[in-house]
């Protein structure tokens, strides 16, 4: 582990219901315990939030969404949900560019950055979800790939944005596959993200989280997170289990889970 205070972020995506996302953070809240050397962050779906924020008052967990508008101002915008509206509901994060939104609903690097831009504007941490495909992987494209996703953000908003950011390497081949990177192919992903960043300020790059996603799980949370650019995880499956998510969550605290 890093010097940095790692996440661990439940990305719940369109799973759940009522009773059973009550009972989830309930039982996650009683075994974080006072959350050690790490945050907890869960996303549920939208239209929980306003709930789970209630549920989650006095306990140490954080709770983001998924998706945000693009668009800042209240408008005519059917379906879209504003970053002004997650803060009312309690939001501190939300994840941008997940790569469901870029592949089942073709959001472009641009739509991206500006999602990215309308999360800080109204004071939320946007998560920059990066990652390549398997068939980009196999193609030898992974850095080019990943460079042109944080590049998007470095180039139109420059790099002080990513002071108050945390990106998440998501290799779309891991995810919901079962198949993890290897720490070594994270590892190696990761601190070329934070070489990227650090070659235009060193010192954000020095203090950005970068979370791996895909197919973490309580079996190789350890030693993903043991490697030195990676501050812990964006986990969807795993996160919708009370013991694995807890493992790994105290895989990054370093603290025993709560007998
Ligand atoms: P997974 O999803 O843990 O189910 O692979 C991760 C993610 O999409 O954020």
């Amino acid at each position: 582990m890093g010097k940095r205070t790692a996440i661990v972020a439940g990305n719940w995506k369109m799973n759940g219901a009522l009773g059973a996302s009550r009972d989830l953070v309930v039982e996650l809240a009683a075994g974080v315990g006072t959350g050690g050397g790490a945050e907890m962050l869960l996303c549920p779906p939208f239209v929980y939030l306003d709930a789970a924020s209630r549920w989650l008052e006095s306990t140490p967990i954080a709770l983001g969404a998924q998706n945000l508008a693009s668009e800042v101002d209240p408008g005519a915008y059917t379906g879209e949900v504003s970053g002004t509206m997650l803060r009312d509901v309690g939001c501190v994060y939300v994840v941008v560019g997940h790569s469901e939104r870029r592949t089942l609903y073709g959001e472009s690097d641009e739509q991206v950055v500006a999602k990215f831009r309308a999360a800080q504007t109204v004071g939320l941490v946007p998560i920059l979800c990066v990652g390549e495909t398997l068939a980009e992987r196999e193609g030898g494209r992974t850095e080019t790939v990943v460079s042109r996703q944080v590049n998007a953000v470095l180039e139109t908003l420059g790099a002080s944005v990513l002071a108050a950011a945390v990106v998440a390497y998501e290799p779309v081949w891991a995810i919901g596959t079962g198949r993890t990177a290897t720490p070594d192919q994270a590892q190696e992903v990761h601190a070329l993200i934070r070489a990227l960043i650090a070659a235009q300020d060193a010192t954000i790059a020095g203090g950005l989280r970068i979370l791996y996603g895909g197919s973490v799980k309580a079996g190789n949370a350890e030693e993903l997170f043991a490697r030195d650019d990676i501050d812990g995880g964006l986990v969807g499956g795993a996160s919708l289990d009370v013991s694995e998510f807890l493992t790994i969550f105290h895989a990054a605290s370093g603290q025993e889970p709560a007998p």
